[in-house]
């Protein structure tokens, strides 16, 4: 059966590997079924304060970014959240219940406000009832995200309740978090510390853009140490993510290869990287190439943007006239 989907990316840098595996690959074969909306978060990238310059030139890069990896303008919707406005209004209806308390004790907002001391503002405080209005706004079921966004969802889901029961009203779903597999996907980094990222600093992410050369230095520069000493050790958080990442690139018998080298202490991680850089080339190449193609087509940019912007805010205007009838603005 056909379902809605919703999901959306910030526009803060270029699209990297773990993008691609949380969120933009579990959405290419929905949209195939699907009633399927994929957006480019420019709202949400304003808490980190961009230039006008870099906010419109990142929205360029990741909608080309997007129809890179694939997602099909004739398929799905794809949009920029900025041109859909009603998703703000249903926003500031959420905002009206949403408590200081529940929106304090998300795990996203308590690391951004310590990573970010003296920019704790009110938007990254009420990101997840933004992110509910993005989501509720298509009325959609399903939202293919990474794991790190599975607590947001769960915010989706608790507006989406407290409204409903308010109202006394199914209007809205109860969204979740969607991967293909069993399991929400976490790709981790280079830098040994967890989940690649884009604000993790130089060296941490593969980005779809990536060339040869910088691929192959950020790889051979990824911790490791001198070597297994004793036979079947237990291997290390930053090894693991290692082979976590070769699971994605690299074929099986080359995996199978490394992991006995490593239970027989014969494995030396200058090769593995080698190798792991090669394949993960492999791996990029087509993207990049397809990137540098799209990027500075402004006009087919510029239509795909404006076909989305037209069937999002259809969709959108729907909900928020339906919306304005059952909280009971009324014209007079
Ligand atoms: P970043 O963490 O690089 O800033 P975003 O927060 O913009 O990326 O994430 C956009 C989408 O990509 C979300 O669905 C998120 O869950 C997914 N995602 C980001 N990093 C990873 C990762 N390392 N593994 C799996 N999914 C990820
Ligand atoms: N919060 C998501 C992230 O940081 C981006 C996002 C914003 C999103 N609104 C969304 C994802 C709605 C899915 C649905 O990665």
């Amino acid at each position: 059966m056909s379902s809605k989907i919703v999901s959306g990316i910030r526009p803060t840098g270029n699209l990297h590997l773990g993008n691609y595996f949380g969120a933009l690959r579990n959405f290419l074969k929905l949209q195939e079924e699907n009633d399927c909306y994929f957006f480019i978060a420019d709202y949400h990238g304003l808490t980190t304060h961009p230039t006008p310059e870099n906010l419109q030139e990142n929205v360029k890069q990741v909608l080309a970014e997007f129809v890179a990896c694939g997602l099909d303008p004739d398929k799905a919707t794809l949009y920029v959240q900025s041109d859909v406005p009603e998703a703000i209004e249903l926003y500031l209806f959420f905002n009206m219940n949403a408590y200081l308390g529940e929106l304090q004790r998300v795990t996203t907002f308590k690391e951004k406000a310590r990573k970010q001391p003296n920019n704790v503002n009110a938007g990254l405080l009420t990101y997840p009832t933004l992110m509910a209005a993005d989501i509720l706004i298509h009325r959609a079921s399903k939202v293919p995200v990474g794991k790190d966004q599975e607590q947001n969802l769960e915010m989706t889901r608790t507006f989406a309740k407290r409204f409903n029961h308010m109202y006394q009203t199914e209007y809205f779903p109860e969204p979740v978090a969607y991967n293909f597999g069993d399991e929400l996907v976490k790709v981790p980094g280079l830098d040994g510390s967890g989940k690649m990222g884009k604000s993790e600093g130089f060296g941490n992410a593969i980005f779809l853009i990536d060339d040869e050369a910088t691929i192959k230095k950020k790889i051979m520069k990824a911790k490791t140490d001198s070597g297994p000493t004793e036979k079947n050790s237990e291997m290390p958080d930053y090894i693991q993510n290692l082979f976590s990442l070769m699971d994605i690139v690299s074929e099986t018998d080359t995996i199978t290869q490394y992991k006995d080298a490593f239970a027989d202490c014969s494995i030396r991680y200058g090769d593995m990287k080698k190798q792991l850089a090669a394949d993960m080339n492999e791996f990029i190449a087509p993207f990049r190439d397809k990137i540098k193609s799209i990027v500075s087509n402004d006009e087919l940019l510029s239509k795909i943007a404006k076909q989305g912007r037209d069937k999002a805010r259809e969709s959108a205007q729907r909900t928020i006239k339906e919306v304005r009838d059952i909280i009971g603005f009324k014209s007079i």
